[in-house]
């Protein structure tokens, strides 16, 4: 029971035309993009924070400094993101008032503690590698403004990841003591890595339309298995384990089998209950509180400047 309008938008999707801002669009495709663009931003800007955990101790001013570089190019996929949002009528300031509210999602894995500086590495290898997976299809996605932020987005996503590994390599080469740290973090990363692409395709409510939309390229459970089938031989030449007594090569489909995600785990996360959605949202609260200032500061410029041209 398509109308005509909504049949043209499809078949022009179909056709892999890009959508852009001013385009006529059904409500429910611009409300699944205001949705998904939006959590995508406030996972890049809440994921600056457990990064920011290690910043003032990093092992050796290098490396200092790549973790500031990258902590850095978070905060500009936020503002991207914040942007393509913002091309589908929504305003930054309402999108930032649900993050603070706790009514927005970001990603769960966020919500998990940095304990020692090997997380730095996990992070960068598993997350951001996780990310690259998930947003290479989405430079291809039907919506042009979402599509185009991501090209650079993953372009800075391998940059992170290449140093997570190297900070890897540097512990599995090091000392005992550091190996140790390494596998510590893989174990503690590992599953909820694998969370990161969503639900199983069963339970994932949104899938199928956001397919039919070219939202989605792939599901998530396909984007997963991509996941494992790239990391495992990277664990094997770091000379770790795999934390997955389950884990399986079956050589007739080329792919690892792997054992059961733990969902309850997962939905504890969602409903805010994760070990650190409490601490997240009270610093990104603060952050944004102490920065009024810098805002009233901004709007009195410009009013000024205004009141200048006006006379
Ligand atoms: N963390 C938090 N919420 C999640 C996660 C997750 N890892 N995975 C799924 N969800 C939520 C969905 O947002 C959805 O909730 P909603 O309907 O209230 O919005 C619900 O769980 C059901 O999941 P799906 O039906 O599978 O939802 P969707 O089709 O949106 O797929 C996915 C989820 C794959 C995360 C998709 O939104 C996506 O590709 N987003 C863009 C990438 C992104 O946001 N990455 C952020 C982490 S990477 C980084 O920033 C470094």
């Amino acid at each position: 029971d398509m109308g005509a309008e909504e049949q043209a938008f499809q078949a022009r999707i179909d056709e892999g035309i890009k959508i852009e801002a001013k385009d006529w669009m059904p409500d429910a495709y611009r409300k699944t993009l205001i949705r998904q663009i939006s959590q995508h931003a406030h996972s890049e800007i809440v994921g600056q924070l457990p990064e920011g955990n290690w910043v003032t101790r990093a092992p050796t001013l290098k490396r200092k400094s790549i973790l500031l570089a990258k902590i850095q190019d978070e905060a500009g996929h936020g503002l991207y993101l914040y942007s393509a949002a913002e091309t589908l009528g929504v305003s930054r300031d309402e999108l930032l008032a649900a993050l603070h509210s706790g009514k927005a999602k970001y990603s769960s894995i966020f919500n998990y503690p940095t304990l020692s500086w090997a997380d730095m590495g996990a992070i960068g290898w598993l997350v951001d590698g996780s990310a690259i997976i998930n947003q290479i299809p989405l430079c291809r996605c039907s919506y042009g403004p979402y599509a185009r932020a991501m090209i650079r987005v993953c372009k800075e996503e391998s940059f992170h990841a290449r140093q997570g590994y190297d900070i890897m390599m540097s512990l599995c080469k090091g000392t005992p003591a550091q190996k140790a740290m390494a596998q510590d973090a893989l174990n503690r990363w590992w599953w909820p890595s694998l969370m990161m692409f969503g639900p199983s395709d069963a339970a994932s409510v949104n899938s199928a339309q956001s397919a039919q939309w070219r939202i989605k390229l792939f599901s998530n459970d396909e984007l997963r298995q991509r996941m494992v089938d790239q990391t495992v031989p990277q664990i094997e030449y770091l000379g770790l384990t795999v934390p997955d007594p389950d884990l399986k090569f079956n050589a007739e489909t080329g792919h690892y089998e792997f054992g059961e995600i733990d969902w309850s785990e997962f939905n504890n996360v969602l409903k805010g209950n994760g070990p650190c959605n409490r601490e997240r949202l009270q610093t990104r609260v603060k952050a944004y509180e102490d920065g009024a200032w810098f805002r009233d500061a901004l709007v009195a410029y410009a009013d000024k400047q205004a009141a200048v041209k006006a006379a």
